[in-house]
């Protein structure tokens, strides 16, 4: 059996891979606590360590796993933003989850974006109030409109399938334009071409507040943003501007710059101190959602079975399946 320490969980997090463990002959233990250089030490013990989105995965806490004998990291998520590369490579592989369910972010993302342009969020709750007005509930026609997808890989591709069947004219930007039959344009065109923008690219040092006050400007009055990738690639400050100043007309957040402290957790009772965030959500053409875009069953089956997967190989033959990060033997 090899241990692994697993962080942030929360109750859905372990019915797949409660289900799944013996199989890959895995033994688990539970925190609910994030990683962080304080919390790593109580992965003692453990061989391997998985980790999500919000778990602090910089040099500090890398320095501790290394440290108390953890011999690799298993991310169970796509993106590794939150990983110190620097600091890991060469001393401990880091190992991800590509792909588990491309589609379940994209049909979010046309959640967020129906939901939006059609009032439901709204419309819900009018009618539980048994107000049957329709007043402030006029939409529009997606049929026709253009959508920007920023980053054309497996969701931007799973989200561009979707559209077009709405009838929904494409353009697309991806520093590797390599997918067939998209009209591939800079970003700058996408952004003052397109009546709705999505945003399904890394964050990276390039890509960091992709969406600010230059780009906004170029972009045609009422556009819609969505954004289920990464919360940095939108200044907020500046898209509150753009909300506030009827630029954008719609704006549908799965992710938040600023998310870590807040997502995932229960604040209905406390005063929410993220000003911003507060904002934000009290806008009421911003559709706010806790990074909830990957909670499907497919894809938290298939998150288990990869991430399992990783550790089974990596401590069978020494395989990296799935690294972002390398320790040279
Ligand atoms: P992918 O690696 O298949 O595709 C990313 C694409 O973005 C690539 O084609 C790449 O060339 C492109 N790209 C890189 N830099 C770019 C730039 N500057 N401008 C435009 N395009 C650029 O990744 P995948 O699986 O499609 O995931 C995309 C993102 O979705 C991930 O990085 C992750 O942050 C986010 N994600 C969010 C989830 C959620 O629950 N909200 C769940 C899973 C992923």
């Amino acid at each position: 059996m090899i241990k692994a320490a697993f962080f942030d969980t929360k109750p859905y997090d372990r019915i797949y891979f409660d289900e799944l463990k013996k199989n890959f002959g895995v033994e688990i233990e539970y925190f609910e606590s994030k990683l962080n250089p304080r919390t790593a030490i109580m992965s003692k013990g453990a061989k391997a360590v998985v980790a999500f989105v919000n778990d602090d995965v910089g040099k500090e806490t890398v320095s501790v796993l290394e440290s108390i004998g953890v011999r690799m990291i298993a991310l169970r998520c796509a993106g590794y933003n939150n990983v110190d590369l620097a600091a890991a490579d060469g001393v401990i592989p880091v190992v991800r989850v590509p792909a588990y369910s491309p589609n379940a972010v994209a049909e979010h993302t046309l959640a967020l974006l129906l939901t939006l342009v059609r009032k439901t969020h709204k419309a819900y709750i009018r009618t539980r109030d048994f107000n049957f007005s329709l007043n402030g509930f006029v939409g529009f026609d997606l049929y026709g409109k253009t959508l920007g997808v920023v980053g054309t890989g497996k969701i931007g591709m799973a989200f561009i399938e979707i559209c077009r069947g709405l009838g929904m004219k494409i353009i697309a930007s991806d520093p590797n334009p390599t997918q067939k039959g998209i009209e591939y344009v800079s970003n700058e065109e996408l952004f003052s071409r397109a009546d709705v923008i999505s945003l399904h690219c890394p964050l990276t040092s390039s890509t960091y507040h992709l969406i600010n006050n230059y780009s906004l400007n170029l972009m045609k009055d009422k556009v819609y943003i969505l954004n289920t990738s990464r919360g940095a690639l939108i200044d907020t400050e500046a898209l509150i501007d753009g909300i506030k100043s009827g630029k954008v007309g719609g704006a549908g957040l799965d992710v938040y710059e600023e998310e870590s402290e807040f997502f995932y957790e229960d604040y209905s009772e406390s005063i929410l101190k993220d000003d911003v965030l507060s904002r934000l959500i009290m806008m009421p053409n911003v559709l706010v959602t806790s990074h909830q875009a990957f909670l499907t069953h497919e894809a938290l089956r298939r998150i288990a079975e990869i991430t399992l997967g990783n550790i089974r190989g990596y401590f069978d033959g020494g395989k990296l399946e799935n690294a972002v990060s390398y320790k040279r033997k």
